[in-house]
C-alpha cells in the first residue's frame, strides 16, 4: 500500500512546492507524514534505496532558546553524516511548531479544546523553501556553514512561543531535533471589571490580548512562581487549565499544611467555566510614562490628555512589562486602558505599598474619580 503511495507523494510534493499550495494538500491517507519524497539521487533506479553504513544525525547546541518580543532569534539545527559522505545527498527541512498555547498536558483533552498538534512552520529543499501561517515571510534558514539548518524567526510575536521541530529528510533517513522557544518577559494576573471569576477561555484569552498581552503558559506562570508571584485567585493559562501560584501557603489557598506551588484545577470547560486570567507579556516597542500634569484627571480627561501628547493610555500589559523590563518606578496612581488605575514600584519605600516590588492596583475605581494616568508612545 504504502509503496504505491509513494511516488503519488513525491509528485505531489513537487507540485506543491512549485504551485505554493498549502501544507495539508499532500496528506494522503495511510500516510500522513505528508513529508516524504522518493530520491532518485539516493537510490539505485529500482526503487530500492541503498543502505551503505552512514548515518545522518541531526543536532541542535541549544535544546531552548529565550529572546524578547521584537527581536529576532535563531533556532539551532545542523546535521551531518558520520562518516561523512563524499557526494552531497540531498536532503529536505521541514520546521514545525507545537505552539505552547496549545501543549495540553496528558490530561484527557478539556471538552471544546483543540487537539494539540504540530504545524508546518517552514519546507526547503535546496534552495526553494516555504513558510506557513503566521510564520509566512517572518523566517529563514540561517545556512552560514554546510548542514546548517538553523531557523531564523524574525519580529518575534508573543505567541511564537512553543517546540520547534527541525526535521532533516535525505529520502533514506529521517531524523529530527526540538529546541524550545520562550520569550522574556512578565506574567500578571488580570480580571475584568465586573469583578472576579467573569472569565471563560475565549473571554480570558480576549482580555489578555487587549491588554497587549496573552495567555500565559504554565512554564510562563511557573517561572513567575519561581520569582516569588503569589496570587490566591485562580485563572486561565494558554492550555485550557486553571491554575494559580501560591508561595505562602496558607488557608484559603489550597491550605496552609500544603507546600508552596502552583495549585492546578486541571483543565475546566472552557466556555462553562469562569475564572480570572494569567497573562503573559514581554517587552513593547514604546515607552510608558506617566503623563506630568497640573491636575488629576477622571477617566474621560485622562483619555483626552495622552492623545493631547500624541500617545495612548498605557494597557496593563505595557504598564507591567515597563515595570520588569524597564525599571519604571512612580509612586503615582494613574489611569490605564481598561480604566482600572494602577503603578509601578520597583524600589519598595514608604507610603508606596508592600515590602515587595510590585505593580500596585487601585482596581477599577468610578470614572469620575481623579487620578494621574500613564500613556504610552
Ligand atoms: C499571534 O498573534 C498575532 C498578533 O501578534 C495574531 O495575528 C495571530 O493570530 C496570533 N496567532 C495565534 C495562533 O494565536
Ligand atoms: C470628567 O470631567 C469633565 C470636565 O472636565 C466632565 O465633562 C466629564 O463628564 C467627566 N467625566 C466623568 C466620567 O466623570
Amino acid at each position: 500500500m504504502l509503496g504505491l503511495w509513494r511516488p503519488l507523494l513525491a509528485a505531489c510534493l513537487l507540485l506543491q512546492l512549485l504551485l505554493l499550495l498549502p501544507a495539508s494538500w499532500c496528506r494522503m491517507p495511510e500516510y500522513n507524514n505528508g513529508f516524504y519524497y522518493h530520491d532518485v539521487t539516493n537510490s539505485n533506479g529500482n526503487g530500492e534505496i541503498y543502505y551503505n553504513g552512514v548515518r545522518l544525525h541531526v543536532e541542535s547546541p541549544e535544546p531552548s532558546v529565550s529572546a524578547t518580543r521584537g527581536s529576532s532569534v535563531t533556532l539551532p539545527c545542523h546535521f551531518h553524516y558520520e562518516p561523512e559522505v563524499s557526494a552531497p545527498r540531498r536532503t529536505r527541512v521541514k520546521w514545525s511548531w507545537l505552539p505552547a498555547n496549545t501543549a495540553a498536558p496528558a490530561a484527557p483533552a478539556a471538552p471544546g479544546a483543540a487537539p494539540a498538534m504540530e504545524t508546518e512552520v517552514m519546507v526547503a529543499m535546496g534552495n526553494r523553501h516555504r513558510s506557513y501561517g503566521s510564520f509566512r515571510g517572518r523566517v529563514r534558514l540561517r545556512r552560514s556553514a554546510p548542514g546548517d539548518m538553523s531557523l531564523v524567526i524574525n519580529e518575534l510575536r508573543l505567541n511564537d512561543t512553543g517546540r520547534y521541530r527541525c526535521e532533516v529528510i535525505d529520502g533514506v533517513e529521517d531524523e529530527s531535533v526540538t529546541v524550545e522557544l520562550e520569550l522574556r518577559g512578565v506574567v500578571f494576573p488580570y480580571f475584568s471589571n465586573r469583578g472576579r471569576y467573569h472569565f471563560n477561555y475565549p473571554r480570558a484569552q480576549q482580555a489578555c490580548q487587549d491588554q497587549d498581552a496573552t495567555l500565559a503558559t504554565f512554564e510562563q506562570l511557573f517561572t513567575a512562581w519561581e520569582e516569588g508571584l503569589d496570587w490566591c485567585n485562580a485563572g486561565w493559562l494558554a492550555d485550557g487549565t486553571v491554575q494559580y501560584p501560591i508561595t505562602a501557603p496558607r488557608d484559603g489557598c489550597g491550605g496552609s499544611g500544603l507546600a508552596p506551588g502552583i495549585r492546578n484545577y486541571g483543565p475546566r470547560h472552557r466556555l462553562l467555566h469562569r475564572f480570572d486570567a494569567f497573562c503573559f507579556s514581554a517587552s513593547i516597542k514604546g515607552t510608558v510614562y506617566f503623563l506630568q500634569n497640573p491636575t488629576r484627571l477622571n477617566f474621560t480627561e485622562a483619555v483626552q490628555a495622552c492623545a493631547r501628547d500624541f500617545s495612548s493610555v498605557a494597557k496593563v500589559g505595557q504598564l507591567y512589562a515597563a515595570w520588569r523590563l524597564s525599571g519604571l518606578d512612580r509612586c503615582d496612581a494613574g489611569w490605564l486602558a481598561d480604566a482600572s488605575v494602577r503603578y509601578p514600584i520597583t524600589k519598595v519605600r514608604a507610603n508606596c505599598g508592600p515590602p515587595e516590588p510590585g505593580v500596585r492596583s487601585y482596581g477599577f475605581p468610578p470614572w469620575h474619580l481623579k487620578f494621574g494616568v500613564y500613556c504610552y508612545r
